[in-house]
C-alpha cells in the first residue's frame, strides 16, 4: 500500500488509488470537473493541478490522473498550484457565459462556486464568446450548449455508464459539441443522470425550470417509491410543490445514480386530484367527523354481518409504519387481513420472498459486482431499470449475462438460454440470479434457493384472529445458509435479486406471511366480506363491487377512494417520516420533506380558500396513514399508539435515513 503525504498529512492507500482520491479519503478537497467517483478520469478539465514536491515524480500534475506511490510529498496549497487552477478557470470562463442569475445551476453549479473560490472576477479577454445552438431533448433535459467547459462527464457516463447510443460527442478544433445528431428525446432511461452529472448548467431539470434556487428548496434524504429497489433520491420541494428528485450515494444500493422514472415521477404528488379533504358520502367534513362516522359504520358492519366481515386491505406501497399496524387493526375489528388484493400476486411475492435471507439476497452493488448473472422471469428496464443499469456495470467489468428465454432489452449484450440448467453458474465466483414475479420459473428456483422454513411463521387460517400479533416472537428473521447450486455441488456465493412490484413488497409479503393474510380476491371468494378498509391499497374495481361499506385511507385518487362512503386523506412518502423495506431485504428510512397542504402554485386565483385563520394550510389536513389508523385503534377502545414501529421493528426507530440501511434478517 503506497503511503505519501498530502499537506502534511500522512496517508496510506489501496495499491491504483489516485493522488486526488487519496486526498479526499483524508478529506482534502481538491477542486474537479471532468473527475468523478462512478466514472473515474479523464484527464479533460486541468483544473485539479496540485505541486509534487518531493517523491518520485516532481511540479504540476494533474492529481485525478496520477496513481499514489510511496514517498509522494503533495501540496494543494503551493502557490504554483492554486495559480494554475485560478488559471484554468479563467480560461474556461472565456467562453462560458456570465449568465448565473438566469441558469437553473445557479446556486448548486460546481463552475460557479470554483470561479468564487478562486477569485476571479475581472474579465482580461475582449474577444466574443463562442456560441452553440441548442436542442430540443424532450420534456425533460433542458439543453444550454453555451455553458460547456468539455469535462465529457456527459458522454462518459451516457454511452459508457448507461449504453445509450442517440447522445455523444461531434467537433473540430475548439469547437466541441455534447448532443445528438438531431433535435429530439433522449432515448435513454437514464438520461435525468445528466442533470446531477454535469458540474455546470448544460443539463438542467426542464420540469422544474425557473422555480427555485438551491436555498429556497425543502429537502431530505428518502427513497424512491416507484419500484422495489430503494434507491436512494433527494426529493426537492417549495411551496408544498414537488418540484423535482435528484439522485443520492449509497454505494450498497444505488451508487450515484437514478433511473428517469423515479426522477421525472413527481406529479401524483401535485396532482390537483389528490384527495386532500375528509369526506363522508361525497361531502366534506372535518377529520374528526369523518373518524367518528367511520367507526359508527364499522361497528353497523359488524353487528349486521358478525366477525370476519370487514377487510382490511394494505399495499405493498404502504410505508411500514402503517403496514405493521395493520393486523392490530385487523384484530380491533375482528375482521380479515390483507396485504394484496390479487391471489397470484400474493402468491408469487411470498414464494420469492421466502427464498431471501442475508447470505441470499443479492443488492445492487452485489449485481454490479458479480461475473454471472441470469435473468429470469422479469425484464429489468421495464420492472426496475436501475437492476439493469447494475447488470451492464457487471457486463462492462467482464460478467457474462444469460436472459432465460431471451425476448427482453438490457443496455449489454446477452446470452438467451432456454433455461437455468443451461448456465453454468457453478464455475462462477459470485453469480447472481435476477428474478421477476410474474413469469413461470419462480418454481425453480427452490432447488437452488429452498425456502427458509419456519423461522417466519406465525401464519394462520383466514378467519383466526389470534394469529394477529402485534408483537411477534424476537428473531422472527430468516437464518444464513448454504446454497446448493444447480449442478449439485455447492456455491456459497450464489445470490438472489428479486424484482418485486413495490416499493414495500417485501415488508407486505412479510408481514402477510408472519399474520397469516390472505388476499382481498380470497377473502371475497365466499362472499362474508361486506366492509372494506383500504389503506393506500390499489383494490381493483371489478373487487369493490357490491361491497356495502368502503372506507379509504389514502393520498392519491384511487378506485377505492371513488368508491368510498369515507375518505381520510393520508400524506404521500415525501410529506412524512417513514420506512421502505427494499427487495433485498434492506430497510431504510425517508424523512419528511414537505408539509402537506395544496400548492401554492396549484390554487386557483378564481377559486382561492376563504381567508380566514387557519392552523394548517389550504388541503394540510393529510396525516400519515399510520396515525390514521392508530387513531382507528383507539377509537374501537384499543390502546393509544405513539410509535408505531414496536415489538420486532423497534430497532428500526432510529435508523438514520443518510445510512446504507440495515438488511432486517441481520437485525
Ligand atoms: Fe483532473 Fe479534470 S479532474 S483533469
Amino acid at each position: 500500500m503506497p503511503k505519501l503525504i498530502i499537506d502534511d498529512i500522512t496517508v496510506e492507500v489501496p495499491e491504483g488509488t489516485t493522488v486526488l482520491e487519496a486526498a479526499r479519503s483524508v478529506d482534502i478537497p481538491i477542486p474537479h470537473f471532468c473527475w468523478h467517483p462512478a466514472l473515474g478520469k479523464a484527464g479533460a478539465c486541468r483544473v485539479c493541478a496540485v505541486k509534487m514536491l518531493d517523491g518520485p515524480v516532481k511540479g504540476i500534475q494533474m492529481s485525478c490522473m496520477l496513481p499514489a506511490q510511496d514517498g509522494m510529498v503533495v501540496s494543494t496549497t503551493d502557490s504554483e498550484a492554486v495559480a494554475m487552477r485560478r488559471l484554468v478557470i479563467e480560461w474556461l470562463m472565456i467562453n462560458h457565459p456570465h449568465d448565473c442569475p438566469v441558469c437553473d445551476e445557479g446556486g448548486e453549479c460546481q463552475l460557479q462556486d470554483y470561479t468564487i473560490a478562486g477569485g476571479h472576477g475581472i474579465r482580461r479577454y475582449n474577444g466574443k464568446k463562442r456560441t452553440h445552438s441548442n436542442q430540443d431533448l424532450g420534456p425533460y433535459i433542458e439543453h444550454e450548449m453555451n455553458r460547456c467547459i468539455q469535462c465529457y462527464r456527459c458522454v462518459r457516463f451516457y454511452q459508457e455508464y448507461a449504453g445509450g447510443t442517440d447522445f455523444g460527442v461531434m467537433g473540430s478544433a475548439g469547437r466541441v459539441y455534447f448532443g445528438r445528431f438531431n433535435d429530439g428525446q433522449l432515448e435513454s432511461p437514464f438520461s435525468g443522470n445528466l442533470v446531477d452529472i454535469c458540474p455546470t448548467g448544460v443539463f438542467t431539470d426542464k420540469t422544474a425550470r425557473f422555480r427555485a434556487r438551491y436555498w429556497d428548496y425543502d429537502m431530505a434524504p428518502s427513497i424512491c417509491p416507484h419500484c422495489s429497489l430503494g434507491c436512494n433520491t433527494t426529493p426537492v420541494a417549495r411551496y408544498r410543490e414537488l418540484l423535482k428528485t435528484v439522485a443520492r450515494t449509497n454505494d450498497a444500493v444505488s451508487g450515484w445514480f437514478l433511473c428517469d422514472r423515479g426522477r421525472f415521477s413527481n406529479s401524483a404528488v401535485n396532482d390537483p386530484q389528490r384527495p386532500r379533504t375528509p369526506k363522508v358520502d361525497g361531502r366534506e367534513t372535518s377529520r374528526d367527523e369523518a373518524l367518528e362516522t367511520l367507526l359508527l359504520r364499522l361497528g353497523e358492519v359488524a353487528e349486521l354481518y358478525g366477525p370476519g366481515s370487514i377487510a382490511v386491505v394494505g399495499s405493498a406501497q404502504l410505508a411500514l409504519e402503517a403496514a405493521a399496524l395493520l393486523p392490530l387493526l385487523a384484530l380491533s375489528v375482528a375482521g380479515v387481513l390483507c396485504y394484496f388484493s390479487g391471489q397470484e400476486d400474493e402468491g408469487r411475492t411470498r414464494l420469492l420472498h421466502e427464498l431471501l435471507s442475508s447470505g441470499s439476497s443479492a443488492s445492487q452493488r452485489d449485481v454490479r459486482e458479480a461475473d454471472c448473472i441470469v435473468i429470469l422471469d422479469c425484464d429489468p428496464l421495464q420492472e426496475a431499470p436501475m437492476m439493469a443499469l447494475a447488470v451492464r456495470q457487471a457486463w462492462r467489468n467482464g460478467a457474462r449475462v444469460y436472459v432465460v428465454g431471451g425476448g427482453i432489452d438490457l443496455p449489454c449484450e446477452f446470452i438467451p438460454v432456454a433455461g437455468l440448467d443451461a448456465v453454468p453458474l457453478a464455475e462462477a465466483a459470485n453469480p447472481v440470479i435476477i428474478c421477476g414475479t410474474a413469469g413461470p420459473h419462480a418454481g425453480e428456483l427452490l432447488s437452488s434457493f429452498p425456502p427458509c422454513g419456519g423461522g417466519l411463521g406465525w401464519g394462520g387460517g383466514r378467519h383466526d384472529t389470534s394469529m394477529l400479533q402485534l408483537h411477534p416472537p424476537p428473531n422472527p428473521f430468516k437464518p444464513q445458509r448454504v446454497l446448493p447450486s444447480r449442478e449439485g455441488g455447492h456455491n456459497n456465493n450464489l445470490r438472489l435479486a428479486c424484482l418485486f412490484p413495490a416499493a414495500n413488497s417485501f415488508a407486505a409479503a412479510l408481514l402477510s406471511r408472519e399474520h397469516g393474510a390472505i388476499s382481498l380476491e380470497e377473502a371475497l371468494a365466499d362472499g362474508v366480506i361486506k366492509g372494506i378498509i383500504a389503506v393506500e391499497a390499489d383494490i381493483p374495481e371489478r373487487l369493490l363491487e357490491g361491497i356495502p361499506f368502503v372506507a379509504a385511507l389514502d393520498w392519491r385518487m384511487t378506485a377505492a377512494v371513488q368508491a368510498a362512503q369515507v375518505v381520510i386523506p393520508t400524506t404521500a412518502w415525501v410529506e412524512m417520516d417513514g420506512t421502505y423495506i427494499n427487495h433485498e431485504g434492506r430497510a431504510q428510512r425517508f424523512k419528511k420533506v414537505m408539509n402537506p397542504g395544496i400548492p401554492i402554485k396549484g390554487l386557483d386565483p378564481a377559486g382561492h380558500p376563504p381567508h380566514c385563520h387557519r392552523t394548517v394550510p389550504p388541503g394540510g389536513e393529510a396525516r400519515p396513514a399510520w396515525q390514521v389508523v392508530a387513531g382507528i385503534i383507539e377509537g374501537l377502545g384499543g390502546e393509544q399508539i405513539a410509535e408505531p414501529l414496536s415489538g420486532q421493528w423497534e430497532q428500526l426507530r432510529k435508523l438514520d435515513a443518510e445510512s446504507e440501511g440495515v438488511l432486517i434478517h441481520d437485525l
